[in-house]
């Protein structure tokens, strides 16, 4: 059974399209999985969560495109197996779902054919076929769902891994608003265009915040870590793309002892984050369930070894 994590971004989203460092961190208890069930019949995988839709080899379907990309890159035919995936990952929310499951699949074939490659092959076919979906990602979503550590991702330099001193304990609460990432990537840029003197500043701003949070993040000062979460959110309410309801949910998790919050990736809806302590983890979550958040859940970053 090869299987990969779901991830979060903790600070930078939006700067880090345009070359600002951001964070990510994996949810190794949230995962996809994918499994050769069966062999010796015509390839096809099937998808346990769409009621085992049967997808071809041939179609349009991303994950076959993770297949024959994958194929194409160790440079072997199409094999006479029956590929069954299913996922723990919420879809469209944020949480890296189409990435983890590219990433399962690749795995599956690799360990079919008993072939070993580097991560950052893995990495690569899984930004190749974001790409496909989600036009000009910065490849932040595929890198930590590779890696499966916490990343320091600046576009186009190498990765860096980061040592994390305490572990960060964290609640992930959905607005239950669907939101396009590609919508608010491109209002940005709008944005951007139209008024760069005044947007460049808060890009750099949220880039800094990145810069000193991962320095946090290795002296294991949470409380820092909790003011910058704020800061940034703030910041990419300037860049448009919180809402009222991630708003709300940010002050309800502080109100409810927090140590700091903010939305989690493309904003406008999805995901918010709250950094909390053991003692204030279930007044947090219970605050935000009952502000109406539809999915709230608690992920430890754990401490690196
Ligand atoms: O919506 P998510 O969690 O996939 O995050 C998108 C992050 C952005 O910085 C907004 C876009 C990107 O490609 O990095």
């Amino acid at each position: 059974m090869s299987s990969a994590s779901a991830k979060v971004i903790l600070f930078g989203e939006h700067a880090v399209v345009y070359g600002q460092p951001a964070i990510a961190v994996p949810v190794s208890s949230m995962r996809a999985y994918a499994e050769v069930v069966n062999e010796g019949c015509d390839f096809q995988i099937v998808a346990r969560d769409l009621d085992d839709k049967i997808i071809t080899f041939d179609g349009d379907d991303p994950l076959a495109q993770v297949t024959r990309l994958t194929l194409k890159v160790i440079g072997k035919a199409i094999p006479r197996i029956k590929v069954a995936v299913r996922s723990d990952i919420p879809i469209a929310s944020g949480l890296g779902s189409g990435a983890a499951i590219s990433t399962a699949i690749i795995r599956c074939l690799l360990d079919y054919f008993a072939i070993q490659v580097d991560n950052e092959v893995v990495n690569e076919i899984v930004y190749e076929v974001e790409k496909i979906h989600h036009g000009t990602p910065s490849g932040i979503d595929n890198t930590v769902i590779v890696y499966e550590q916490a990343v320091y991702f600046v576009r186009e330099k190498p990765i860096e891994m980061i040592r994390i001193a305490r572990p960060l304990r964290l609640i992930v609460a959905d607005t239950g608003q669907a939101a396009l990432t590609k919508i608010a990537v491109g209002d940005v840029r709008r944005l951007y265009e139209s008024r760069p003197q005044a947007i460049r500043p808060v890009i750099e701003k949220i880039g800094e915040i990145s810069y000193v949070a991962r320095q946090a993040m290795q002296s294991g000062d949470v409380n820092q870590l909790g003011a910058l979460m704020l800061e940034n959110h703030q910041l990419l309410r300037e860049l448009t793309v919180s809402s009222e309801q991630l708003d709300s949910l940010v002050d309800i998790a502080i109100d409810a002892g927090a140590l700091g919050a903010k939305l989690s990736g493309g904003g406008r809806g999805g995901n918010m984050i709250a950094l909390v302590d053991s003692e204030r983890s279930e007044a947090v979550q219970s605050a935000l369930k009952n502000a109406g958040a539809v999915r709230v859940f608690e992920t430890i970053v754990e401490a690196s070894s």
